[in-house]
């Protein structure tokens, strides 16, 4: 069973070492853009020297030759998953993936297909899609596939989806979980992490329900057995 991936939404290095400070067991944790551009890679090799595994959630999304070049250097920074946009193409998505896993053989890497922020407005009038909102995150997983990545981010309530049109090892990797129904914050459909487990989600990304919690390491523990089935 992999482990809760925890999401280090902080904005300073001096956060995420007190965060960290609190526990005393090998973690997975997730870096996104925020913290990267304020923290540079310093906070990646020091989360990596505490023996903490490591996503880099930086969603890249340029042309082939920068993603690919970018990702080479992703891979020799050892973290263990990365991502990309597949809105950037099979060709880009194909290139990064390869140069990842140059440096990186045993890495991750996967694509988000559509933001959870877009909404079928925005992609019938904004994105002129012919596609509906569903039809267009299966079209985009399909071109993830196809180009040879791991997964894709998704909603838990989509594994089920994935996994039976794309392929049963196909990744699913879900944020969007909460320990009960009613604690939303902004996220607009969440679920819990048993429920995660039985719906197929692959991993699981948990930010707020542990980082704001009076007792973060006891939230990880009660979501780690949740997911679990302890
Ligand atoms: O605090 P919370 O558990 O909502 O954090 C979830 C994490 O997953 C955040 O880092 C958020 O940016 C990320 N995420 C998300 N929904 C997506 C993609 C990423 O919540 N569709």
């Amino acid at each position: 069973m992999n482990t809760p991936i925890i999401a280090l939404d902080f904005n300073r290095y001096e956060e995420v070492e007190n965060f960290l400070k609190q526990f005393d067991e090998k973690l997975y944790v997730k870096v996104g853009m925020e913290l990267y551009m304020l923290e540079g890679h310093n906070v990646i090799k020091e989360i990596r020297a505490m023996g903490h595994d490591l996503f880099l959630d930086l969603k890249l999304h340029d042309i082939p030759n920068t993603v690919s070049r970018t990702m080479a250097g992703l891979g020799r920074l050892d973290v263990q998953m990365v991502n990309v946009h597949a809105r950037g193409g099979s060709e880009m998505m194909r290139r990064a993936n390869e140069s990842f896993k140059e440096y990186n053989p045993d890495g991750i890497c996967i694509a988000v297909t559509e933001l959870t922020s877009t909404n079928e407005h925005m992609v019938e009038h904004e994105l002129q899609s012919k596609l509906s909102l569903r039809d267009s995150v299966l079209n985009l997983a399909q071109l993830t596939y196809d180009a040879g990545l791991d997964g894709v981010v998704s909603s838990p309530l989509e594994s089920q989806m994935l996994h039976e049109k794309i392929g049963p090892d196909f990744l699913t990797i879900t944020p969007g979980i909460r320990l009960k129904e009613s604690q939303t914050d902004d996220q607009v459909r969440i679920v819990t992490p048993d429920e995660a487990r039985r719906l197929g989600s692959n991993y699981i990304v948990v930010g707020r329900p542990i980082t704001q919690s009076d007792n973060p390491v006891e939230s990880y523990h009660k979501i780690k057995a949740m997911w679990e089935g302890k």
